[in-house]
């Protein structure tokens, strides 16, 4: 343990070699050791340079389109009758989900260290769009590693990705999915290490991956405090995230962690249910390594990584965030969990009264709302991340209802 359990800030972590607690660290083959050296070099470097964040501010503005609104979702905040419920629209960044903000820090690093070829791993897609989007933007080769199952749950983003110029690469291992994409991108960057930079799409992998990937994800939770400060001149009481490696949840928890206030829920993917298939690592998983860290995983008893399961390609990942883990084991965030069918509902919730179509992914976060909302009083103020747009998904919720929708 090299982060007290009960620290004076919340926001410290990781210690210099990369451990939140018992979680994290650097667990790595000896030949991508001198590039994740060289990484943190660039990233501790690039933190210092005020240029740095000067032109990532530039195309946060014009590129992305931040900030993104904070919304009060009146309609829903009445069908609840509860808390006062925001949305933190990053739906509306361009590409269309809040992995844009990652990839566009993670880019700007590449270019610093001169690296021209990019790799990355995708499951839902939106982290695999954002990555093909900046590469065109900024003349870089773009390979994509996806599994064969998201390819058919997310077709319209394999789409967009060819039509980018990004090469996306079938992975038909495994279960075909995330963890199995992840795989083949660390496998590629082992073999490619001069002339590659593998850009990951959440806050795991090695030391310094979480931390900063995190950091490019704090201009979420940065915005929400500064906007919430203007639309009812407090921070917010809650709030609420869907995770997958957990990136997006991150990026709203992290600047709100000191404020003892404010309480915050994470929100696993349950799957067909927790006593079934399902992909929550906190509520059905125990620590191991996958990934180059130390986390929650879903495991056999044998130590074998286990099929994930949901019905959201981007929350399908038996594993979680290495500083998940840890605000988990220290009591500061209070993970739940959602399944499919709560998801499709919310789903259909949200388009029906508000007129957003959100991803199935924070379609999650908002199926917990009810239940938490409903019982805090009327001056409560809650804010959800609505972490993407839904149009990917309408595939796999007409499926799911029969092919009504
Ligand atoms: C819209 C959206 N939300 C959430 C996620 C989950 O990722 P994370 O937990 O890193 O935010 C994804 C992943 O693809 C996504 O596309």
């Amino acid at each position: 343990m090299n982060v007290s359990p009960t620290p004076n800030s919340f926001r410290n972590g990781p210690d210099e070699r990369g451990h939140f607690g018992m979680h994290g660290g650097r667990f790595v083959a000896e030949t991508l050791m001198p590039l994740i050296h060289e990484l943190e070099a660039a990233y501790n470097d690039a933190k210092k340079d005020p240029a740095f964040k000067r032109e990532m501010t530039h195309h946060l503005k014009h590129y992305v389109g931040r900030p993104s609104p904070i919304y009060f979702a009146e309609r829903l905040t009445e069908e609840i009758g509860g808390a006062k419920i925001y949305l933190k629209r990053e739906d509306l960044n361009h590409t269309g989900a809040h992995k844009v903000n990652n990839v566009l820090g993670q880019i700007m690093l590449a270019r610093r260290m001169g690296k021209k070829r990019i790799i990355a791993e995708t499951g839902a897609g939106m982290h695999g769009v954002a990555t093909a989007t900046l590469c065109a933007k900024f003349g870089l080769e773009c390979i994509v590693y996806m599994g064969a199952v998201d390819i058919e749950r997310q077709r319209p983003n394999m789409m967009r990705m060819n039509a980018l110029g990004a090469k996306v690469v079938p992975v038909t291992s495994g279960s075909s999915t995330l963890k199995d994409a992840m795989n083949e991108a660390l496998r590629d960057w082992v073999t490619n290490v001069g002339s590659t930079f593998y850009c990951i799409g959440t806050v795991a992998g090695p030391h310094p991956y979480p931390a900063m990937v995190r950091d490019f994800q704090c201009v979420i939770g940065d915005e929400v405090r500064v906007q919430m400060q203007e639309a009812e001149g407090r921070l917010p009481d809650s709030l609420i995230a869907c995770i997958g490696g957990g990136s997006n949840a991150m990026g709203l928890f992290h600047p709100f962690l000191d404020d003892a206030s404010v309480e915050i829920y994470g929100v696993e993917a349950a799957g067909h249910g927790l006593d079934k298939l399902h992909a929550a690592s906190i509520a059905g998983g125990r620590p191991g390594v996958l990934h180059g860290n130390r986390t929650y995983l879903l495991m056999d008893k044998d130590g074998q990584i286990e099929e994930a399961h949901s019905i959201s390609a981007g929350l399908d990942y038996p594993g979680i965030g290495p500083e998940h883990a840890w605000l988990h084991d220290v009591g500061r965030v209070n993970f739940l969990s959602a399944t499919d069918d709560e998801a499709v509902e919310a789903f259909q919730q949200l388009c029906r009264i508000e007129g957003i179509i959100p991803a199935l992914e924070s379609a999650h976060a908002l199926a917990k709302v009810p239940e938490i909302a409903a019982k805090k009083p009327k001056d409560h103020l809650m804010v959800v991340n609505l972490s993407g747009r839904g149009d990917k998904d309408l595939d796999s919720v007409a499926a799911r209802l029969g092919g009504k929708i």
